[in-house]
């Protein structure tokens, strides 16, 4: 018989639970029209671990691979009731047809669904994303001002659509370059700041901190600072609110987290690693800015020095030269193209290359990522997990953690991490992989 351990506490899925967009683009209109598409049966949920997956409980011989979603508690699909915020004021359809990401035959048929889906007034500033203008912009005489008008949107939100739960999602463009400062350092310094319109405060931060006061869960799918700083993680942890980030981990990032490891595992050195992208949708314009793109080239550089560990593998990993360009072409929308070349060696140091081609489209590999993130931060806050979710690292690039330790960034150690939370929540035996047990017999 498995050995158990105690289950953990975990609150039913009952009731709707809210998903609060912050951003109405790409990857949250592709989002929000294919969870509809698969509640009408017209799709199947593909990239979404959450729905698609299975978990090996016990040893090999039980043969218990249930589905995840059928393993712990998630929300079901039909119990999701989406909002967004976005200074552009398209509808989700709308917004949907202009990004281009899907079909006609995937939003004509829910074209009144996603009309009634009109982006709240944001609390944006052109300040922190220098190639957008927006209209549909929240006013307000304070930073402090501006997220109790976003607290009192998720109140409206709860009340107007009978909710049970909320999380919120940041899907908004890619912020300007911030580093930690003297206002980030705790929640007093935080608040002071707001009320002084500090602009160390960003406003990706006055969602974080409006979503935490309302006990409401925060994930960050872009590379902005935002949640990652002392005050916020504080004060998640004060109320009891998960928080996780940074940056969907989607294309290319995904595939150099699968590579590196690789070859680290074969003790195969790496003397360079150029990667260069085109894209057209509006995520690219917005890159195309030097600051935002600063933001997503720290987000996407960290990957190789974090897998690698130069400092224990000197002669393999001690001079990488390893570069990241991101080049917004109009023509290729959101059908990203992404190139890497990468110079390995191998015994007696003799070299080798390898060329990846990509052509992914951006917003198809994100969506089930949001949807997955949804319904693993709401039973993160249904199993009273507080504060930073490292155990869903998998989801991001730049995965934020605990103060004092290093990301996880390996594809595939991510997800025993995941597994291994949830058969830790189920009160299931954690799986080593040493099953010297069926070798060696008592
Ligand atoms: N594969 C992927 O698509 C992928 C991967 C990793 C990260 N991301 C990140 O996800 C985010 C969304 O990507 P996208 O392709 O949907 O971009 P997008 O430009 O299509 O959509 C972003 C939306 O955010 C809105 N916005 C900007 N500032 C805002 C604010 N302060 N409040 C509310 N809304 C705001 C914009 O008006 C825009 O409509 C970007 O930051 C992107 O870098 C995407």
């Amino acid at each position: 018989m498995p050995k158990r351990s105690s289950r953990r506490e975990i609150a039913p899925a009952n009731g709707k639970l809210g998903v609060m967009l912050v951003g109405l683009g790409a990857v949250s209109t592709t989002f929000v029209a294919g969870v509809e598409n698969i509640r009408c049966k017209k799709a199947l949920p593909i990239g979404s671990l959450s729905q698609m997956g299975t978990i090996r409980l016990g040893k090999r011989d039980e043969n218990r691979s249930p589905k995840i979603h059928e393993f712990v508690p998630l929300a079901e699909l039909e119990d999701l009731v989406f909002a967004a915020w976005d200074p552009i004021p398209d509808d989700a359809y709308t917004a949907a047809v202009k990004a281009g990401v899907l079909d006609r035959p995937h939003l004509e048929p829910i074209a009144d669904f996603l009309k009634r889906l009109r982006p709240m007034p944001a609390a944006f500033d052109q300040q922190y994303v220098k190639r957008l203008q927006g209209t549909n912009v929240k006013r307000g005489k304070s930073k402090r001002d501006l997220a109790e008008q976003l607290r009192e949107d998720i109140r409206q939100f709860r009340k107007t659509a009978e909710l049970d739960r909320i999380v919120v999602i940041w899907a908004a463009s890619t912020e300007i370059f911030l580093t930690q400062g003297p206002a980030h350092q705790s929640v007093q310094a935080f608040e002071k700041a707001m009320e002084q319109n500090d602009p160390s405060i960003a406003p990706s931060m006055l969602y974080a901190y409006a979503a935490l006061m309302e006990n409401v869960p925060f994930a960050n799918g872009a590379p902005n600072l935002t949640v990652d700083i002392p005050a916020l993680v504080q004060l998640a942890e004060q109320r009891g609110v998960p928080i996780g980030g940074k940056d969907f981990k989607t294309g290319q990032t995904m595939m150099k987290t699968v590579l590196a490891p690789a070859f680290k595992a074969r003790m195969l050195g790496l003397s360079g690693w150029y990667s260069t992208n085109i894209l057209g949708n509006r995520d690219g314009e917005v890159l195309d800015d030097p600051e935002s793109f600063k933001t997503k080239e720290e987000s996407k550089l960290g990957v190789l020095e974090y897998i690698l560990q130069p400092s224990i593998y000197p002669e393999l990993y001690g001079n990488v030269f390893h570069k990241v360009r991101i080049n917004y072409y109009p023509p290729r929308g959101d059908n990203k193209e992404g190139w890497d070349n990468i110079d390995i060696f191998g015994w007696l140091g003799y070299p080798m290359q390898i060329k990846v081609d990509f052509l992914c489209r951006d917003s198809i590999l994100a969506a089930p990522i949001v949807l997955d993130l949804a319904l693993f931060f709401d039973l993160a806050q249904r199993a009273k997990m507080s504060g930073i979710q490292e155990w869903l690292s998998f989801y991001f690039k730049s995965p934020q953690t605990a103060a004092g330790l290093y990301p996880e960034h390996d594809l595939f150690i991510q997800q025993t991490k995941l597994k291994n939370t949830l058969r830790w929540m189920m009160g299931e035996e954690q799986i080593t992989h040493l099953g010297i047990e069926y070798y060696e017999k008592v």
